[in-house]
């Protein structure tokens, strides 16, 4: 079976690092099993760009249960986890391009080897799969019949191409399910980011000034977990109702200029380019660590810190300690790569339980509604949102209430006021 993976001799590791998060993704489970009895997906051809996680191994054990064909490669150079991408290919029989640490080169290469595959389906985290087929290979788009997309990133990327008439096949924007970015973006990216940074600097959170930029669903998450963590956090933002409600979230707010002197821990989390750059630099405090937590790694500008330094070493595995004219040093985590996957192991399973819920349903919406959807970008069907939810809660055990027969009354009609 043709693959690219560290050393195979790592599947048995993997496999367990998988089985761990399995018990931990029981939505994603019972998927597996219906699918495993149904097929809903038999014979189609998928292409993953996803990182290459424990939790990924258990979506692509769903997708191949659900009779589907694929083929998985990494969507970000430093996310794989070399023992999973191992055990995927020995253990469990998927095609997987994906080594830590590759370079731009072999990154887009194994994205190639992806759409050589030719994909009938494709699921992204970044929508480098699509963007590349769009671009390079126009020839796959033959017989593609939709994809999904993962990040907030990949859905703006996918709706600049909608508008531009560009997009080819319809897309299912998965990140914007509710049981997607509420709990995934929020929760999950909250908890590793945080993570990320302790895993590689082991610094002591406590008393220390963090700054977000980003007070989306990510950064909200992150600033929740540094402030239980005992930082002192200042938010910046562009967007004023964002940055009012980190005003009345008890955080401090103001532009980026002047929180720059004040950082102990910087995190971007944006998905936008040159969040920190040379103006920032010039003003950050001795010793200040920058990370990114946002898709890509534009959100610091490193061109410009690597030019305004006179000398970089590593001081510890992902952490680059750059000295400035002056003398000041600036600490760059993951070379400004998703810090979260790169410093530490991504989200935790129970998170992903539901984002892989709604990959594996919305393939399945996909495999069986694909001929009736024009190209575009598609929100996640609401009763697959509102499954996801209703079987996570029972795999709690949480029961709620159900609306009487008298209140499903109520809330649909308008003659009752004020009594
Ligand atoms: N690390 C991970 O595992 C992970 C997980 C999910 C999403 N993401 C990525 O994280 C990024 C953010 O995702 P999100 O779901 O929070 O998006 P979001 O749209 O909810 O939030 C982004 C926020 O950044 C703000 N912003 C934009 N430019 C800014 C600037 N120059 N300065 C300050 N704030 C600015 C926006 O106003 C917005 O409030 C995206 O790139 C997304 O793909 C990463």
């Amino acid at each position: 079976m043709d693959h690219h993976v560290k050393d195979l001799g790592l599947a048995a590791a993997g496999k367990a690092r998988i089985e761990w998060a399995d018990a931990d993704m029981p939505v994603l489970a019972s998927i597996r099993e219906r699918f495993a009895e149904e097929k809903p997906l038999e014979g189609i051809r998928v292409a993953a760009c996803l990182h290459v996680t424990t939790e990924t191994a258990n979506l692509m054990r769903t997708l191949a249960a659900g009779g589907a064909d694929c083929v998985l490669c990494a969507s970000n150079p430093l996310s794989t986890q070399d023992d999973v991408a191992a055990a995927l290919v020995a253990e469990y029989g998927i095609r997987t391009y994906a080594i830590k640490g590759e370079d731009t080169e072999t990154y887009y290469s194994h994205i190639d080897a992806a759409i050589a595959h030719r994909p009938q389906m494709t699921m992204d985290d970044g929508a480098d799969v699509v963007g590349r087929i769009h671009a390079k290979f126009p020839e796959a788009l033959e017989g593609i019949i939709g994809g999904t997309e993962e990040t907030t990133t990949g859905v703006i990327r996918l709706a600049a191409m909608a508008d531009d008439e560009a997009l080819k096949y319809p897309i299912i924007a998965v990140n914007e399910a509710n049981t997607k970015h509420l709990f995934d973006n929020r929760y999950g990216t909250g908890q590793s980011t945080i993570d990320g940074i302790i895993r590689a600097t082991n610094r002591l959170i406590a008393g220390r000034t963090v700054v977000i930029s980003g007070y989306g669903w990510c950064g909200r998450g992150a600033a929740m977990r540094a402030e239980g963590l005992g930082a002192n956090v200042i938010i910046c933002e562009i967007d004023p109702l964002k940055a009012l409600e980190a005003v009345m979230d008890g955080y401090r707010v103001m532009p980026a200029v002047d929180a720059a002197p004040l950082a102990d821990i910087w995190i971007t989390v944006t998905g936008d380019i040159h969040v920190i750059d040379r103006q920032h630099f010039e003003v950050m405090k001795n010793g200040a660590i920058i990370c990114n937590s946002g898709h890509f790694n534009v959100e610091i500008n490193i061109p410009a810190l690597r030019e305004m330094a006179t000398s970089e070493r590593e001081v510890r595995p992902l952490v680059e300690e750059f000295t400035l004219a002056d003398g000041r040093t600036i600490v760059l985590l993951a070379d400004g790569r998703l810090v979260n996957l790169s410093c530490a192991e991504g989200h935790p399973a129970s998170v992903m339980d539901m984002s892989f819920a709604n990959q594996a349903l919305c393939a399945e919406f996909m495999a069986a509604n694909a001929e009736n959807m024009e190209p575009g970008v598609y929100e996640v069907p609401e009763e697959i949102d509102a499954e996801i939810a209703e079987l996570k809660l029972a795999s709690m055990g949480v029961a709620i209430d159900t609306l009487t027969e008298e209140q499903i009354a109520y809330l649909s009609s308008w003659q009752e006021g004020t009594v």
